[in-house]
């Protein structure tokens, strides 16, 4: 959450005052002095202090989901199960939400948190957050295909992807398998680019996301808290920059 947020909840005083705190450098995050509200900060992983003395909220969740086939990235739905739906009780929070979407028929790892900043953030371009993807397609990869990954897709509409890197596992005449990673991510990316090429994707499944790894071992479904490692590793570099 923003800093201003965070200190205006810890009962700081109003916004005014807040502004006035941060501008006379009494707030630090982590010992360095903190001059804007917009800064982006978690206080159960940085220590917030105002006059030296140290600000209590609770801290944000981060739980590292296996989505599996048939449930919806959304937060809530009519009709089909949502990953929110998959979060035991005990680990909801107000304003749990995944980072970014996976197509329904979609399987694979998705960030679920309460930090209302964070998506956004690593969704951004400039923060250049890589995915990984297992593709199974309908028709044979041949060795080309590198190169027509590599060379920035162009789909019908004449939108031009960035550079992808395919890794072919096998390929035969109506089956192949494949590793494709990619930096963007447009709207049906993986499929679509797949089509640009000829074949259809007829399984998906995202194993990587940015630093992070869909661990063998974590059943559909199932998901976990990130380490404290893994969350120092989310302030280091997606909460030590101003929101532009
Ligand atoms: N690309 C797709 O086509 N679908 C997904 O779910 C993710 C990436």
């Amino acid at each position: 959450m923003r800093l201003d947020k965070c200190l205006e909840k810890a009962g700081l005083g109003s916004r005014k005052q807040i502004k006035t705190l941060l501008k006379s450098r009494q707030v630090t995050v982590d010992g360095m002095f903190a001059t804007t509200g917009s800064q982006i900060v978690d206080p159960g992983l940085q220590v917030i202090e105002v006059g030296g003395e140290k600000v209590g909220l609770e801290s944000a969740v981060y739980y590292l989901l296996h989505k599996p086939a048939g449930v919806v990235s959304a937060v809530s739905d009519a009709t089909h199960q949502t990953v929110i739906d998959l979060i035991a009780e005990k680990d909801r929070r107000a304003g749990l939400y995944p980072i970014g979407r996976l197509d329904r028929d979609t399987e694979g790892l998705l960030l679920i948190t309460n930090n209302g900043p964070l998506g956004f953030r690593m969704l951004h371009p400039k923060y250049h957050v890589d995915k990984v993807y297992e593709v199974e397609v309908n028709g044979f990869l041949s060795p080309d295909a590198v190169t027509f990954f590599k060379n920035g897709v162009e789909f019908l509409d004449g939108t031009v992807c960035q550079p992808a890197i395919l890794e072919i596992l096998s390929a035969d005449i109506s089956f192949s398998r494949a590793r494709i990673r990619i930096s963007e991510g447009k709207f049906h990316q993986v499929k679509k680019m797949f089509l640009a090429y000829g074949v259809k994707v007829t399984a998906l499944k995202r194993i990587g996301f940015g630093h992070f790894v869909l661990e063998e071992e974590l059943p559909v479904g199932a998901y976990r808290t990130l380490t404290e490692q893994e969350k120092q590793y989310i302030v280091e570099h997606f909460m030590k920059h101003k929101e532009k």
